[in-house]
């Protein structure tokens, strides 16, 4: 089956999920959005506000971040794919649970699985936390702070993967300090 299939199964999948809590006070699910043949897969938290009134990701304060942050290194929208560990929003934005983390796990772990990228760049600790674990990569887990800007190599058996953890883009809609450590991060995507 094509790449853009699966997506399309998934998107429909995703659309009447109700295998965690979160289906009762969604507006929109929200899959991901990008190529489906990227190289680099972006990995957030869950959608927020505007995710959530728009069925996309990272459309809202921190999609403006993001997309400025991919503009610091050349890269597109159009050329990478951006999706969450959460497909519908928690209430208030308040932090996912882990049997929601669990009970959503299928639906990313079939985009890894579609997509076949060379990168994934998780965006913050609970994507941090998720891709690590995923990947066998529990031992060396810390806080983003600490590994922020670390790459680690897995394999696997379609070929290496580079994970790499990264600063929530979010942090610079309250600290706009965080923009500087956020690019420099953003700079070694298309370095290493
Ligand atoms: N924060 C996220 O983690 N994901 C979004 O889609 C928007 C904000
Ligand atoms: Fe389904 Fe994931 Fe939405 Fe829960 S968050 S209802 S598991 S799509």
């Amino acid at each position: 089956m094509s790449e853009n299939k699966v997506i399309a199964g998934l998107q429909q999948a995703v659309s009447n999920c109700k295998r965690c809590d979160l289906w009762k006070t969604r507006n929109n699910s929200v899959l991901g959005e990008g190529n489906p043949n990227a190289k680099i897969l972006f990995v957030g938290e869950a959608p927020g506000f505007n995710e959530d009134r728009q069925g996309k990701p990272f459309v809202g304060k921190a999609g403006a971040i993001f997309n400025q942050l991919l503009d610091s290194v050349g890269l597109k929208r159009q050329n990478i794919y951006i999706t969450n560990v959460l497909k519908c929003r928690p209430p208030k934005n308040r932090n996912p649970f882990p049997n929601e983390i669990k009970a959503c796990s299928l639906y990313i772990n079939s985009q890894i699985e579609t997509i076949k990228p060379e990168k994934i760049c998780c965006l913050g600790n609970f994507s941090t936390s998720f891709i690590m674990k995923k990947f066998g990569l529990q031992d060396k887990l810390a806080g983003i702070s600490k590994i922020h800007g670390t790459t680690f190599n897995v394999s696997t058996l379609t070929g290496t993967i580079k994970i790499i953890p990264l600063y929530h883009p979010a942090v610079a809609t309250y600290d706009p300090g965080m923009l500087e450590p956020l690019k420099k991060d953003f700079s070694i995507l298309t370095e290493t």
